[in-house]
C-alpha cells in the first residue's frame, strides 16, 4: 500500500488532448533532448529482431522437439530477456475479443471512464500517469490497471462495468494468462536447473502469486518526435506477457549495443519478457531488459500487458542454488510490495530501481 493518497497535480487525459487536435503538445510531455526517440545516434539501422519461439513443440510427444524448444527458451531468456511466442495455446478469437472490448472501453464518453479514475494508493482503475512527483515529465498514454489474482485482491468493482461482457472476457483472458505464466515459470525453473516448482515457490506459491493487467492506450500524437508513450523501464514484477497491437508498432527493446530495436509483432504472437523479480531471483542469469514505447502521429495503439508477480510480502533475493563463490549474490533482499514503490512513486526510470538493490562489492 502506498503512502500517497492522491496525484500531485490535476489529471489530464492524454486522449482528451489528442482529440482536441492540438498542434503542439503541452510542455509537460516534452522529453529532454537526450530522451527523445528518433535520435540519429540511437537509430543505427538494425535488422536484428527479438527471437520468435514456437511453443507448439512443448505439447507434442516428440522429445527432441521438446528439448529443442526448451533450449530456445533458455537461450532467449539468457541472451534477450524478451521474446515472442506463437502456438502458445491462447485462442486468437479470445485475444481479439479482449482487444476489442478495451478499444470500446477507451472510446466510451469521458464521464463514464472517469467513474473508474484511479489514485496512487493502489493504482487500480483508469489512469494517466505513473509516479507522483510534482512537475514530472509525463508519458503520452492513458491506461487501465486491475488485479486478477490472488483472489483476495480481485475486486470486480474496480473493473470496468462497460462495455457489456468486458468482465466476462477479461475473466477468460486472465485465466488463460495465468495458465501460460504458470507453465513458463516451470520451464524457466527447469532451464535454470532448479526443481520445476522452485521459482513458483519463491513467488509464494501458485495460489498467492499475483496476476494483474495493465491495458495501455496510446492516443495519436501530433509531435511524436518530442515525447514517448512509455519511458524506458524494465518491468518491476516477475514475468510479463504482452498482447501487442498488430496494426501499429511502437514497442522498442534496448539491444545489447544500446540501440533501440522495434518489435514487429508476428501474427497472433504474444511477447514475453523477464521482470526485475526474476532477474534478482536468478542472480542475473536472466535479465529484465529495458524497453519503451514510441507513439504515432496517425494511429492510436492499444496493448494488454499481463504481469505475473511474487506475493507481496515474500522475501526476494538470489536463489541460493544460483549463488556460488564465482557468482556471489548480486542483490540485497527485498519484497515485491517494497520494490514496486519505486515505480509507483518515481515512475519509469530505466533500470535505476533494480540497480539500487545491487549488493555492495
Ligand atoms: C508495460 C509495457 C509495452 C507496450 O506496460 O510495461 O512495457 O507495448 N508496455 O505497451
Ligand atoms: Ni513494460
Amino acid at each position: 500500500m502506498s503512502i500517497f493518497q492522491d496525484w500531485p497535480e490535476p489529471i489530464v487525459r492524454v486522449q482528451s488532448l489528442s482529440e482536441s487536435n492540438l498542434r503542439a503538445i503541452p510542455n509537460c510531455y516534452v522529453k529532454p533532448l537526450s530522451q527523445r526517440p528518433n535520435l540519429p545516434s540511437q537509430n543505427r539501422r538494425t535488422t536484428t529482431t527479438i527471437p520468435i519461439i514456437d511453443l507448439g513443440g512443448l505439447y507434442k510427444e516428440d522429445i527432441t522437439l521438446r528439448t529443442k524448444t526448451l533450449e530456445n527458451i533458455s537461450k532467449a531468456c539468457r541472451e534477450w530477456g524478451f521474446f515472442q511466442v506463437v502456438n502458445h495455446g491462447m485462442s486468437p478469437q479470445l485475444m481479439e475479443r479482449a482487444k476489442e472490448s478495451w478499444r470500446q472501453f477507451f472510446h466510451l464518453p469521458m464521464e463514464l471512464k472517469n467513474m473508474h479514475a484511479n489514485s496512487p494508493k493502489t493504482y487500480e482503475g483508469y489512469g494517466s500517469r505513473l509516479g507522483v512527483e510534482k512537475g514530472a515529465i509525463l508519458d503520452w498514454s492513458d491506461y487501465y490497471y486491475l488485479h486478477y489474482s490472488p483472489s483476495s485482491l480481485k475486486d470486480y468493482t474496480k473493473w470496468p462495468s462497460l462495455p457489456l461482457h468486458c468482465r466476462d472476457i477479461l475473466e477468460d483472458y486472465c485465466k488463460e494468462m495465468i495458465n501460460l505464466c504458470e507453465n513458463l515459470m516451470k520451464i524457466l525453473s527447469t532451464n535454470l536447473e532448479l526443481e520445476e516448482d522452485k521459482l513458483q515457490n519463491a513467488f509464494g506459491g501458485k495460489e498467492e502469486s499475483g496476476g494483474c493487467l495493465r491495458v495501455n492506450y496510446y492516443p495519436k500524437c501530433p509531435q511524436p518526435d518530442l515525447t514517448l508513450g512509455l519511458s524506458p523501464h524494465s518491468d518491476p514484477g516477475g514475468l510479463t506477457i504482452l498482447l501487442p497491437d498488430e496494426q501499429v508498432a511502437g514497442l522498442q527493446v534496448r539491444g545489447s549495443d544500446d540501440a533501440w530495436i522495434t518489435v514487429e509483432p508476428a501474427p497472433n504472437a504474444l511477447i514475453v519478457n523477464i521482470g526485475d523479480q526474476i532477474q534478482m531471483l536468478s542472480n542475473s542469469i536472466y535479465k529484465s531488459i529495458e524497453h519503451r514505447v514510441v507513439v504515432s502521429p496517425a494511429k492510436e495503439r492499444l496493448s494488454l500487458a499481463f504481469f505475473y508477480n511474487p506475493k507481496g510480502n515474500v522475501p526476494i533475493e538470489p536463489l541460493k542454488e544460483l549463488v556460488t563463490v564465482d557468482s556471489p549474490a548480486q542483490y540485497t533482499t527485498t519484497t515485491y510490495d517494497q520494490y514496486r514503490q519505486f515505480i509507483r512513486t518515481q515512475g519509469p526510470r530505466s533500470k535505476s530501481h533494480i540497480e539500487e538493490l545491487r549488493s555492495p562489492r
